[in-house]
């Protein structure tokens, strides 16, 4: 059992790192320590009990392991409640502690009111193999009073004491998501938030903190340097707070977005919150981005290991402008050039010419499918393809007959406009009706239908937040949502648990851990220009694996750029082709054949390997990054040159994750050498502007 506990609190070991905490001589439950695992027990520190100074109170000063707002203590609190007497603080004290081996061993700390009926449970998993600490909280009020609760995060997670840190986070937009940002932590506060209803496409509930140069160990860097990350994993409202006090305590907490919510906490009812998962690496960003993958393939997604098929996806090519004819004939150009699953987007539904009219009605429209799916499934079943659709269930148009139908099922307030975007409002899923309902409806669609992959698309945000006729207080809607989206898609993929389910949300508003229980991938943004995609996966690549990565070779930068460059930027995810294949040449399509077959062969590598970010996209116009499968057997290394400005002299590559002592040989260079030599002495990739280079490693 890699959870320790001593006479000085409990320590919980992974196979690399340690994390301790206890109870301070005042009886606080504080951090003890967070980092590389230390040889033994009685090197963790003991618990700090600091003496208050000035204005500032003792328990302002001490790094609490879940601050209540409570004391004369100003630190972002995790924890704000309101009980039935209008009292505003809540004073929680260790009760007692619990070891539990269920997925994983588990630590419960029991902590209770000292005056009311409230107790909350911290709950710490450890995931040992991936370096991660699981950590959520339970509620219980266990009066017979409501008690109100105003924010109640996940956990607060502790850096080692200091106020020199650096944070790297990842910011975006609709079309162009996941730009990397690092800045310095000074005192204050860092917010990050959702206040969307989705993870959203702007940030993402993920941070990796590093020391500033200052410190001794100096900065970290791609594949060196300590590291410690984390991420919430949940798919509405989310907040992170990073924090450094003026006592050189540096703090990040993470949960449910206190804006906007409050839950009302009925007697003898427990509320829990989603989980965040956080690691320490001292292999810089990359050993903590293979972390996450690795954890997110074995212990997540539902098919984690399964390769994903090379998927032909029509909206770019057609939009809404689909009917069986059509869609045979670019399923027959996509099965001769090798694709595996061909997938119907938007448009195929009841009423769907154009985004004005027919969400919410999940039957084929009548005059562009006059026979329903089945022929068109069939047919692509004959060309030996898989079939796939698009659906988003969570919205519906004025112009719909379920609209029409039960005007009260969407998010509203009764007294104010109904604002719509593209041309469509959200469905109140917080509603077990509505839930049950969409739940009937796909399921129907699934059962009647031969369809293995589903993309479930989510294309605006929520306003006027309104829930008429709520249970319980109206500000729980954004909670109840997301809890009303995984009830949906949790029914949904029970009753077909061999459906693929890709998550999209106009592109990457939807990329979190929690949607990863239900879907194995997702569509990471709109913007399929190659130039645009190679930065936008690397900053994808920072939480999730290649194989959660769909991409999709386009039309877009056709014209200066040649297939081949497009072809690999999306061979270093879950490859798919989206481009209008009935304009494009017989040359084109027997070189993307080529190229689709030659990610048949490395796609096991790419999917279910390491991935090693050489040189970022997003910093240099020359970029590479390279994967190695799990026993360094073989290896492929991509690489990419936009514009750079002549006389120029690329940098060389240095391989990563090789077997220094094995010999490999590297596709198109002389000679083998030491998995060492190709990675101390590197290798060169000549390359012009606009050129890509694809080259498999093997040892031999
Ligand atoms: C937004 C998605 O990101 C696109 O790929 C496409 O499915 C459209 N929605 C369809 O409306």
């Amino acid at each position: 059992m890699p959870i320790h506990a001593t006479d000085q609190g409990w320590i919980l070991e992974t196979s690399a790192t340690g994390y301790a905490l206890g109870l301070n001589q005042a009886g606080l439950l504080v951090h003890r320590y967070w980092g590389l695992r230390l040889p033994d027990l009685a090197d963790y520190p003991a618990a700090a009990s600091p003496a208050p100074w000035g204005f500032n109170s003792a328990a302002q000063l001490t790094p609490e392991e879940y601050p209540g707002y409570e004391d004369i203590k100003f630190i972002a609190p995790c924890l704000k409640v309101t009980f039935a007497d209008g009292v505003r603080d809540v004073v929680l004290r260790f009760d007692s502690a619990e070891l539990r081996e269920t997925d994983a061993p588990e630590l419960c700390i029991h902590l209770r009111d000292t005056v009311y009926p409230f107790r909350l449970t911290l709950h710490y998993r450890v995931h040992e193999a991936y370096d991660l600490v699981e950590r959520w909280v339970t509620a219980a009020n266990d009066g017979d009073m409501p008690v109100t609760i105003e924010r109640i995060w996940s956990a607060q997670w502790h850096l080692p004491p200091g106020d020199s840190y650096r944070l790297t986070h990842l910011t975006g937009r609709h079309m162009d998501e996941m730009h990397l940002r690092r800045e310095p932590l000074v005192q204050g506060v860092k917010v990050l938030e959702s206040r969307r209803m989705t993870t959203s496409h702007h940030h993402n509930p993920w941070f990796a903190i590093d020391r500033a140069p200052s410190t001794s160990s100096g900065r970290a860097a791609e594949d060196a340097g300590d590291v410690w990350f984390g991420v919430l994993a949940w798919s509405g409202n989310w907040k992170l707070s990073a924090e450094v006090t003026d006592f050189g305590s540096t703090r990040v907490s993470i949960g449910i977005n206190d804006w906007d919510f409050a839950w009302r906490l009925g007697g003898g009812e427990t509320f829990s919150t989603p989980s965040s998962y956080a690691g320490y690496s001292a292999e810089g960003f990359g050993g903590a981005s293979r972390r996450l993958h690795d954890f997110i393939r074995d212990s997540l997604l539902p098919h984690g290991h399964a390769i994903h098929k090379v998927l032909y996806n029509s909206w770019e090519a057609t939009e809404f402008d689909v009917d069986e004819r059509s869609q045979i004939a670019l399923a027959e150009l996509a099965a001769k050039m090798g694709g595996e699953l061909f997938v119907m987007d938007d448009g195929w539904f009841h009423g769907r010419d154009d985004d004005t009219a027919g969400l919410g009605d999940w039957w084929p429209d009548e005059r562009k499918f006059p026979n329903g799916l089945a022929p068109l499934i069939e047919r692509v079943n004959a060309l030996g393809m898989d079939f796939g659709l698009w659906i988003e269930p969570e919205m519906v148009n004025p112009n719909s007959e379920l609209y029409r139908a039960h005007p009260d099922w969407v998010i509203h307030f009764p007294t104010r406009t109904r604002t719509e975007a593209r041309n469509q409002l959200v469905l109140n899923f917080a509603r077990p009706d509505v839930q049950d309902y969409i739940i009937d409806q796909i399921d129907r669609l699934l059962a009647e239908h031969n369809i293995v992959f589903v993309k479930w698309d989510m294309n605006r945000n929520v306003s006027e937040p309104g829930w008429p006729g709520a249970p319980g207080d109206p500000r729980e809607l954004w909670v109840r949502y997301v809890q009303g989206l995984y009830r949906v898609w949790g029914a949904l993929r029970e009753r077909h648990p061999h459906v693929v389910w890709q998550s999209c949300s106009g592109g990457g508003g939807r990329a979190d851990l929690g949607i990863l229980r239900l879907a194995d991938q997702i569509w990471v943004s709109d913007n399929t220009e190659p130039t645009a995609r190679l930065a936008i996966q690397e900053g994808f690549s920072q939480i999730f694996p290649a194989n959660t990565m769909e991409a999709w070779v386009t039309d877009m930068g056709a014209d200066y750029l040649p297939l081949a460059f497009r072809f690999h930027v999306s061979m270093c995810g879950s490859l798919g082709v989206g481009g209008h294949l009935v304009r494009w040449s017989d040359a084109m399509r027997a070189e993307a054949a080529q190229w689709i077959a030659l990610y048949k062969e490395i796609r096991h590598v790419v999917q279910l390997g390491d991935c090693y970010r050489l040189r970022s996209p997003q910093a240099h116009p020359f970029s590479a990054v390279q994967y190695v499968s799990k026993d360094r057997a073989e290896g492929v290394l991509f690489a990419f040159r936009t514009h750079l400005p002549p006389p120029t002299q690329l940098p060389a590559l240095y391989l990563r994750g090789l077997d220094p002592n094995a010999s490999y040989e590297i596709e198109e260079l002389p000679g083998v050498r030491s998995g060492q030599a190709w990675m101390q002495a590197g290798l060169s990739v000549e390359l012009n502007d606009f050129e890509s280079a694809v080259r498999r490693i093997r040892r031999v």
